[in-house]
């Protein structure tokens, strides 16, 4: 028996019985296009962001960036600084309270906290990268903290840094793992197999630095109270692990730190885990007793935020004449720092859509001086899919081959690498719905055969990819004698639509209507549990943990209710019984149940409360289990100036039941409109030299505008997932995978030009 077999096989006697979740088939809230429960505050300004907070007695906070790569500060010259008009304290390693360093995120354990580098934060002279804060300004207004930041003076020991991806590479090391799973991975012989091909390509895909731009720039406001805790407003993706993470580096209890973020104004991955600006302000507010607010500005984020990496993939595919898959080597390097060493997963889409016979996939890391690299939309995926899909299109031209008929053919019938079988995989019929939607039969394959005047028309299509994830996590539920029902975990909502689908779920589970459910979130003092809102693991993660919350109310409501020998659920076990109308009644003889409020009025109770968690991910050992889709665009390209315009486009996806359309579509295309960004205007420009961000303002890094973006219309299969709760895969990532490799594929299918290297800017076309 294999290791994989063993551990299904263990993993089988913990799973749930087959006993499929009834919600999954039932009409109720759970597929209907509510709209956000957040939206009037949202569109009236009432709602408030972690900046946005008033506090009594409120001071400002200001960094000080380091202006080399690495090495040392001699002298910090604070004199002029402090003497300005307002300004409370300027605080560098000689006078900043004592902090552990942070932990590094651990998806084995994410409760201890998480961070993307593990450096010490302020504590000595050190430098690391350009741009670490090395001093932090407090003042009675921001202008005056700003200022008086300019006035600082810098004394460095300067040692070369390195900084040079290029120069790098030679020295490529393995890392030690990729997000948990193996860097390499052999089956056959890929060598043989792609010198046996009988049509082969292999090409080296480049993509540059990104970096992180939410609309809300991180901001963190911390006070500390009277008895000792730290309490913070934060624009985080997780309160209650960045509690955890604070707790840690300023040695208190887990109970002892509150972190609170009603709305998050978009993270991305951006804001999963702790960095230096949260920690500062907390140790200032410590420094000056005061509350202190330090919200970056855009130039901040870039100094402070990591981005995604620059990377280098290498793609071979060889094949027989019938299009069938013989060899697939799909290998990268991707950049990372000694105290982050997070080598971002862009083999992994490799791993699980195509099975040849000979596959080897490896990654390897470079490290660099700069600032810790992190997770961005499809962390990996992102980048991963632009090298593979495009190669995939590369090979079908080689073929003659349509694109859509060779990944048709090498659909693989279980998980290539995984070995399991997949838990629901409808790729092939969301091809076939977006092909039909988007017309693809009508597409010419010859390239430059389409033109409108000056302009080249071109269609491309490739495969949009995003593994499932759900952590084990606790709710808490309660349901009171009114009849309505309050339901709280520490989620973070930051634009995905978390608390209404979560309320549409809730309301089904309990029988409720969506005004009778009250969605607590976004404070680290509910339930403490690890919740990331990352992954596009929040909507599992929290319905199976409330699903087990209300098995422990109903079963509790049962024993109240059978106690009186003429209730109508006297005797009826938690298996006969389903939530209707505000009550519980028996299945399939709906006269006889009682109300919520009957059944607690009877008890002489106010409310019926229950904790629960859900266990691991079980079902993720057991199948291969990911968000499918297929991306169709339309590009022009004007055949003087290689001006890129997108004309049309069609995400058709398979994640499993749809939740809540309205809020799926908004996450799929704005996961598409990244992917645009990505493939055509954003670009971090690195001073190669020196180790310095040169454009770290919106003004020179191009996020896709309006006018950048075509129509995007979204198609699904809505095929539940028997295996996932509530038949729901994730979908807050997978919109931005594909997305390059659609429109580089169809910029040859337009121009007859390849283009391998991110962003497709027009230069590349001339
Ligand atoms: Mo996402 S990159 O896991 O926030």
């Amino acid at each position: 028996m294999s290791v994989i077999e063993s551990i299904m096989q263990t993993a089988a006697q913990f799973l749930p019985d087959k006993k499929k979740d009834p919600l999954i088939d039932q009409a109720g809230f759970v597929g209907k296009p509510v709209t956000r429960v957040d939206a009037e505050v949202k569109v009236t300004g009432e709602a408030r962001f972690t900046a946005e907070f008033r506090v009594p007695d409120l001071v400002y906070g200001a960094l000080v960036y380091s202006a080399i790569a690495k090495g040392k500060s001699t002298k910090i010259d604070t004199s002029r600084a402090k003497a300005v008009t307002g300004v409370l304290e300027v605080i560098t390693h000689h006078n900043m309270p004592r902090m552990k360093a942070p932990p590094l995120a651990n998806f084995e354990d994410l409760g201890k906290g998480v961070a993307l580098s593990d450096l010490p934060i302020m504590q000595d002279d050190a430098i690391y990268w350009d741009g670490q804060p090395v001093a932090v300004v407090v003042a009675e207004t921001l202008e005056q903290a700003e200022y008086a930041a300019s006035l600082v003076q810098i004394d460095y020991a300067a040692e070369s840094p390195q900084v040079l991806f290029e120069a790098m590479k030679a020295g490529a090391v393995t890392p030690h793992d990729v997000m948990g799973e193996p860097p390499e991975i052999k089956i056959g012989d890929v060598k043989k197999g792609l010198e046996q091909a009988s049509v082969s390509v292999d090409n080296i895909y480049r993509a540059p630095r990104y970096n992180h731009n939410a609309i809300e720039p991180h901001a963190t406001i911390a006070f500390w109270n009277p008895d000792g805790g730290l309490a913070v407003f934060d624009s985080t993706q997780s309160v209650n692990l960045t509690a955890h993470t604070l707790a840690y580096i300023f040695s208190l209890k887990n109970e002892d730190v509150q972190v609170v973020a009603p709305f998050v104004g978009g993270g991305f991955g951006g804001k999963a885990g702790l960095w230096n600006h949260t920690a500062l302000c907390a140790a200032a507010a410590k420094v000056v007793n005061r509350p202190v607010k330090l919200a970056l500005s855009r130039e901040g984020v870039f100094r402070v935020i990591g981005g995604r990496t620059i990377s280098e993939q290498r793609v071979a595919l060889g094949a027989g004449k019938d299009g069938r898959l013989d060899a697939l080597l799909h290998t990268g390097i991707t950049a990372t720092t000694r105290s982050g060493r997070y080598a971002e997963q862009c083999t992994f889409p490799a791993r699980h859509l195509y099975g040849p016979p000979n596959v080897f996939i490896g990654q390897k890391v470079v490290y660099l001086d700069t600032v810790a690299n992190t997770w961005m939309r499809a962390p990996g995926e992102s980048i991963g899919t632009f090298a593979l899909e495009s190669a995939i299109d590369e090979l079908a031209f080689e073929l003659r081959m349509d694109p859509i008929e060779v990944r048709r053919i090498n659909e693989p019938v279980k998980d290539p690498t995984k070995d399991t079988l997949f838990s629901s995989r409808q790729l092939v019929e969301a091809y076939r719905m977006g092909a039909e939607k988007f017309g693809w039969a009508r597409r010419n394959p010859e390239p430059r055969s389409q033109r409108e005047g000056k302009w080249l028309i071109g269609q491309g299509v490739a495969t949009a990819y995003y593994p499932y994830m759900r952590f084990p996590a606790k709710a808490r539920v309660c349901i009171h004698a009114d009849g309505t029902a309050i339901v709280q975990t520490p989620a973070c909502e930051m634009g995905m639509g978390t608390a209404t689908v979560q309320i549409q779920h809730a309301a089904d589970r309990m029988g409720l209507s969506l005004q009778q459910v009250t969605f607590q979130y976004g404070d680290s003092q509910l339930p403490d549990t690890p919740m990331l809102a990352g992954g596009s693991n929040q909507t599992a993660t929290i319905v199976a943990a409330v699903q087990a919350a209300v098995e422990q109310i109903y079963r509790e409501m049962l024993r109240l209710a059978g106690k009186r020998a003429d209730s109508p659920l006297h005797g009826a076990k938690y298996e006969q019984v389903q939530a209707r109308d505000g009550g519980i009644y028996r299945i399939g003889d709906l006269n006889h149940g009682e109300t919520y409020s009957d059944i607690l009025r009877a008890a002489g109770r106010a409310s019926v409360e229950a904790e629960a968690s859900s266990g691991p991910p079980l079902e993720t050992m057991k199948y291969s289990m990911a968000s499918y889709g297929a991306q169709f665009c339309e590009v022009r390209v004007h055949a003087e100036t290689g001006e890129i315009r997108l004309s049309r486009w069609l995400g058709s996806f398979d994640c499993g039941t749809i939740v809540n359309p309205k809020t799926a579509v908004s996450q799929l295309q704005g996961g598409i409109i990244m992917g645009i960004g990505m493939a055509l205007t954003e670009e971090t420009l690195f001073d190669e030299r020196r180790g310095r961000i040169m454009n770290p303002s919106l003004a020179e890094y191009h996020v896709p505008v309006n006018l950048d973006v075509p129509p995007i219309e979204i198609v699904y299969t809505d095929i539940p997932d028997e295996h996932a709760p509530l038949g729901a895969r994730g979908l807050g990532e997978i919109g931005i995978t594909g997305a390059a490799a659609a429109i580089a594929n169809a910029i040859f299918n337009a121009t007859g030009k390849r283009i391998r290297e991110l962003p497709i800017s027009l230069d590349k076309l001339l």
